[in-house]
């Protein structure tokens, strides 16, 4: 009998309807299409309205993903919900999604991995499925960073996107997770944070008027960071399972430039039409980019069973990580 393993029944994605291009950007700090298009590879992005909120958008795909798994909410077991951008500090934007889902006998809670959220969910998720303390996990990776960034800072406020991507997972026979690691260096904390509304420097009015609500990222160190991290986590899930690099049919890095993936294949030596992009019309959507571009190239038929599937990602923390699945 093939070894039972923790896989992706069912996975959704909600982008809002709102495209902000790189020529509206131009309108609003001093940049130009042409620097965030060479620097980035972003062209446009998707920002949330007012009325939707992070929860919103997770219920929006997380009903797709119950859809595709052929599942009533009540049949979920544990909610992981991984977002920076809750709708409230506490409680749980899990709980929220619960309640809108309908998913009374599911426990959860909230992940805060950043844009690694999605690689920490599943992982997370694996855990409790291996023990049999949950059947079937749903994991939304989700993020509406637009509502913490500044956008008058021009080195930011171009690169993120809202979305929401979920998955339902339950141990399957002859897919499913072969490896995953995870990682989190502490020492580098301070390259990407939102510097107030937390015990350190609770909210008044001198954090609003110093603007320290939103988002600060040391852009350029993350990128040094990010290619070196990510690479070897790669190698070491791919050492784990005892597969070279062209064994693996599609990696799917984090979207956070396009710059960082073309050294990522650099570095992998893989060959460019094995690695999914999408960043050119979602930007940065941290959590929710591993996923968004997994229901993407469902979309697309890319995604066959048997697949050898890579992930990859790196954000605050700076958490980071890696996970080989078959599809
Ligand atoms: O997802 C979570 C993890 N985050 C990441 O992985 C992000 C990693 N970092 C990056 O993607 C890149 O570092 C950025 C896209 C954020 C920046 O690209 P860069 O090539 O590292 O640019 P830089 O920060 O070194 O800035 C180069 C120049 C600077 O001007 P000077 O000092 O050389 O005159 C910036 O002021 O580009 C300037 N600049 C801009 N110019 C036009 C910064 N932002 C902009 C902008 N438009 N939006």
């Amino acid at each position: 009998m093939a070894e039972r393993r923790t896989a992706i029944v069912g996975i959704g994605a909600y982008l809002p309807p709102k495209v902000l291009t790189n020529f509206d950007l131009e309108k609003m700090v001093d940049t130009s299409d042409e620097w965030i298009r060479t620097r980035t590879g972003i062209r446009e992005r998707r920002i949330a309205p007012e009325g939707i909120y992070t929860s919103t958008m997770s219920v929006e795909a997380s009903r797709q993903a119950l859809q595709m798994a052929g599942l009533r909410p009540e049949q979920i077991d544990l909610i992981v919900c991984c977002t920076v951008t809750p709708d409230y500090p506490f409680p749980a934007t899990a709980a929220l999604i619960q309640k809108d889902l309908g998913a009374w006998n599911a426990f959860g809670f909230d992940v805060q991995a950043a844009c690694a959220g999605f690689l920490y969910g599943l992982t997370m998720a694996d855990q409790f499925i291996r023990t049999g303390s949950a059947r079937y996990v749903l994991i939304v990776g989700v993020e509406m960073l637009s509502r913490v960034t500044d956008w008058q800072d021009r080195s930011t406020c171009v690169l993120f996107g809202d979305a929401a991507g979920a998955a339902v997972v339950t141990a399957a026979e002859g897919r499913g997770l072969l490896s995953s690691r995870l990682y989190l260096d502490g020492s580098l904390w301070d390259l990407i944070y939102l510097p107030a509304g937390g015990t350190r420097l609770p909210a008044s009015e001198k954090t609003v008027q110093e603007r320290l609500h939103f988002l600060r990222m040391r852009g350029n160190e993350v990128f040094r960071v990010a290619v070196r991290y990510m690479g070897r986590a790669v190698r070491e899930v791919l050492e784990d399972v005892g597969l070279t690099a062209d064994q693996v049919d599609w990696l799917v890095p984090h979207q956070a430039n396009h710059r960082i993936t073309q050294a990522l294949i650099d570095y992998l030596g893989l060959s460019a039409e094995k690695v999914y992009a999408n960043i050119e019309y979602t930007g940065n959507t941290s959590a929710a980019s591993i996923p968004v571009a997994l229901v993407e190239m469902l979309e697309k038929d890319l995604l066959r069973p048997g697949q050898v599937i890579g992930l990859t990602a790196l954000g605050a923390g700076i958490a980071y990580g890696a996970a080989l699945l078959r599809w």
